[in-house]
C-alpha cells in the first residue's frame, strides 16, 4: 500500500485566485464498511451504488493570503449562511491532507455548500460533502499540473475524500464502486475507490432506490464512534471475514443478474451492520419501530408478489428500498400505499443508481 504516489512537492503557485464548483452524489453501501484501522484504512472491503438525486453542491473560491502564516484560513457557508459548526471537521480534513496538497496554507478559501436533500433528513452528507470538497481542491491542484490525466485526477480525489470520511471515497465516480482490498478484484485498494471492474447484468441498470425517511433527527451515535466500537468487538474478526465472503458471493450475482441472491446478500449486510451496533459495548440501536415495520412489510409483499424488492440500511433508521427498473411501477405503488405511512411526515426520496460527480 503506497500513499507516496499522492505526494507532491511544494510548488510556486501559478494562480492568485479562482473558483471551482463540483456536485457530488451520495452513495449507499451494499457490502458495508464498519470498522477501520489508522488513517481511515477499512477493516474490510465495501461496495456501493452511487446515487443520482441526493447530492452536495460545493463551490470553493480561493485567493492568495495577503499575510503568510502557518494556519488554514477558510470560511464555510451552508445554504448561503455562515456555518462555523462545520469548521472543525474541515480543519481536521485539511490537517490530514496537507502533505498531499502543499498549497493549503497559501490560500484563503471560501467554501459554499448545499445539499439537494433536506438538511435534517437523516441522510448523511459527509460522503457527498467531503467528495465535492476534495474534487474542488483537485481542480486547484490541476492548475499546477494541467496535463494530469482524468484517471489520476479522480484517483487522488477519491484518496483525499477518504481522509475526510471513509465512505466519501466511493462518491467520486459511478455506478458501482469498490473500496478496500479484495482477492477477487484485482485493482482494489484500501486507499481509494475504484469502478467495479467486473461484469454487471442489465437487471442492475437504472436500479431504483426509494429512501424512506423514518427518522430525520440527528443520529444518537456518530459513525466515527461506531467504527471505533469495532476495536475489541467480540464479533469483529468474523464480521470482517464475512464482508469479504459476501463480496465474493455478490460478484456472480451481479454478473448473472441473480436478484434473489443479490437481495439475500444486501439484506444480510444491512442487518449485520445493525447487529454489530447492538452487540458492541456500549451497545446502541439506530433502527426505530417503523424501520422494523417497513422491513416486515417488504418481506410480506415480496413473498406474496414474487417481485424483487429488497432493502438496505445505513447507520440510521432510514430504509433504502432497492428494486429493478422493470418492476418499478408495481413496487412504487406498494411503497406509496403501504410504506410511506411509516415515514416521518410521509417524506421519502426517489433516487436511483447514478454515475458520479460533475464539475459545474
Ligand atoms: O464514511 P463513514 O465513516 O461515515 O462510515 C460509513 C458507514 C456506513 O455508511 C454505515 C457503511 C458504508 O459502507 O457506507
Amino acid at each position: 500500500m503506497q500513499d507516496s504516489q499522492f505526494l507532491t512537492t511544494h510548488y510556486k503557485l501559478s494562480h492568485q485566485k479562482g473558483k471551482f464548483t463540483w456536485e457530488s452524489p451520495s452513495n449507499i453501501a451494499l457490502i458495508k464498511y464498519w470498522g477501520k484501522k489508522e488513517n481511515q484504512i477499512p477493516e474490510n472491503p465495501s461496495i456501493s451504488f452511487t446515487l443520482d438525486v441526493c447530492k452536495t453542491i460545493t463551490s470553493l473560491s480561493f485567493s492568495t493570503k495577503t499575510k503568510k502564516d502557518d494556519e488554514f484560513s477558510f470560511d464555510v457557508f451552508f445554504d448561503g449562511k455562515q456555518k462555523d459548526a462545520f469548521k472543525p471537521k474541515i480543519k481536521t480534513f485539511f490537517t490530514r491532507i496537507e502533505r498531499y496538497l502543499p498549497f493549503l496554507k497559501d490560500y484563503y478559501f471560501k467554501i459554499e455548500t448545499s445539499n439537494t436533500f433536506p438538511h435534517s433528513s437523516g441522510i448523511a452528507s459527509s460522503a457527498s460533502g467531503m467528495s465535492a470538497l476534495a474534487l474542488c481542491l483537485m481542480s486547484i491542484e490541476k492548475l499546477q499540473y494541467p496535463r494530469m490525466s482524468d484517471d489520476d485526477f479522480f484517483k487522488k480525489a477519491s484518496f483525499l475524500a477518504r481522509l475526510g470520511s471513509g465512505s466519501a471515497c466511493r462518491s467520486i465516480e459511478g455506478d458501482l464502486i469498490v473500496w478496500g482490498e479484495h482477492d477477487d478484484i484485482v485493482e482494489s485498494s484500501n486507499l481509494y475507490g475504484i469502478k467495479y471492474p467486473l461484469q454487471v447484468h442489465k437487471n442492475f441498470k437504472n436500479y431504483q432506490d426509494t429512501i424512506l425517511l423514518v427518522d430525520k433527527g440527528e443520529k444518537q451515535v456518530s459513525s466515527s464512534i461506531g467504527h471505533n466500537l469495532m476495536y475489541g468487538h467480540p464479533f469483529a474478526f468474523q464480521r470482517f471475514e464475512q464482508a469479504n465472503r459476501n463480496l465474493s458471493k455478490l460478484i456472480p450475482a451481479l454478473k448473472n443478474g441473480d436478484l434473489k441472491s443479490f437481495i439475500e446478500i444486501i439484506e444480510s449486510e444491512a442487518l449485520t451492520l445493525h447487529a454489530m451496533m447492538m452487540t458492541s459495548l456500549p451497545y446502541f440501536i439506530l433502527m426505530k419501530p417503523n424501520t422494523l415495520e417497513i422491513i416486515n412489510r417488504i418481506w410480506k409483499f415480496r413473498e406474496e408478489s414474487g417481485l424483487h424488492i429488497g432493502f438496505t440500511l445505513d447507520a440510521g433508521a432510514n430504509v433504502h428500498v432497492l428494486y429493478p427498473e422493470n418492476e418499478a411501477n408495481k413496487i412504487y405503488e406498494f411503497i406509496k400505499n403501504e410504506l410511506v405511512a411509516y415515514c416521518q411526515n410521509g417524506h421519502y426520496i426517489c433516487d436511483k443508481i447514478g454515475f458520479g460527480a460533475k464539475q459545474i
